[in-house]
């Protein structure tokens, strides 16, 4: 694919993950939050001045980054900084925000480390930063939100996404195997969780909260507030796929800590030749909820 423009040179994670093969399956899962994500960016978008200069960081395969562009269009335009590490992805959120963007807004897609770039030397002083579930790939968490205050205008905001609750596809008792497959698949993967954070080379611990990050960032009026994303009834065939992912998802990064009935069950879901597969079910579904802690730059 042509690059979109992208400013800079540099591009790499530090988490061991290969994000531009998961590009497909962020596209599906941007579709499904579409909706939510629309809601969330036109809250995020109100108390902002005219023209505005938003940084999406970590803009993954540019669900909000199309989500934010609809909302400073709406609002008579504005200048959207996209910023990722993973070319592949900054290409697919560059391409989501211009199609989204109706003229109005100026897309800029910045391809940077977020672990050690200067993001504010990177970006234009921002009135909104928005980092959705990326600062925990990073090694040093505090240190990583301390620079993306760093890229606020004074009385800009800052909204993270981090944490809420798991997600949940499955119903409790599948047939296949032994009842509560789907709860022994989250602690598993809590446990690669924990693992990929030590792994990343220089990983610091964070022993507080996100209010607390904020706080000492120098935020005031840290709050925050969860949304749901959502997907009950017959299932569509982006649920039934998004359910796929998930599993699929699970046990690629934590199956080796299942035991063993579960990793056969698990195999005839995943087989659209036996008739046990989780993609012909009627009763799966999406249900996410997730928390942006929220704060704001002093004017000063
Ligand atoms: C879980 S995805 C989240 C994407 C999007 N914000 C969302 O909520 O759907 C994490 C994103 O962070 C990016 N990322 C991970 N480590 C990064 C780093 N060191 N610098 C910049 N981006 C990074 C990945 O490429 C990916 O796009």
């Amino acid at each position: 694919m042509p690059r979109l423009g992208t400013v800079r040179g540099v591009a790499h994670t530090r988490d061991g993950i290969d994000w531009s093969a998961r590009l497909e399956d962020m596209k599906r899962a941007d579709a499904l939050d579409e909706e939510a994500l629309r809601v969330v960016a036109g809250r995020l978008a109100r108390p902002l001045p005219d023209s505005p200069t938003v940084v999406d960081a970590g803009s993954g395969s540019g669900g909000m980054s199309a989500a934010l562009a609809g909302a400073l269009g709406a609002r008579g335009g504005g200048t959207l900084v996209l910023v990722d590490a993973v070319p592949e992805l900054l290409d697919a959120a560059t391409a989501a925000a211009r199609a989204a963007a109706g003229g109005r807004v100026h897309v800029r897609p910045v391809l940077a480390d977020l672990a050690d770039a200067d993001l504010a030397s990177l970006v234009p002083s921002a009135h909104l930063v928005w980092a959705a579930r990326v600062v925990h790939h990073l090694p040093d968490q505090g240190d990583a939100v301390t620079r993306l205050v760093g890229a606020l205008a004074p009385g800009g905001w800052l909204a993270l996404e981090e944490g809420g609750l798991d997600s949940k596809h499955l119903p409790w008792d599948l047939g296949v195997g032994e009842p509560g497959l789907q709860d022994r698949l989250i602690a598993a993967r809590r446990e690669w969780f924990a693992r990929m954070r030590q792994d990343v080379p220089g990983s610091v611990r964070l022993p507080v909260g996100w209010n607390v990050v904020l706080a000492e960032a120098g935020l005031t009026d840290v709050t925050a507030f969860s949304y749901l994303v959502e997907h009950q009834g017959p299932p569509t065939p982006a649920v039934r796929a998004a359910a796929l992912e998930w599993l699929g998802f699970h046990v690629g990064v934590a199956g080796d800590q299942l035991h063993t009935s579960d990793r056969a069950a698990v195999r005839r879901l995943l087989d659209p030749d036996d008739d046990a597969w989780l993609g012909a079910r009627d009763d799966v579904f999406v249900l996410q909820a997730r928390t942006v802690a929220l704060g704001r730059r002093s004017q000063a």
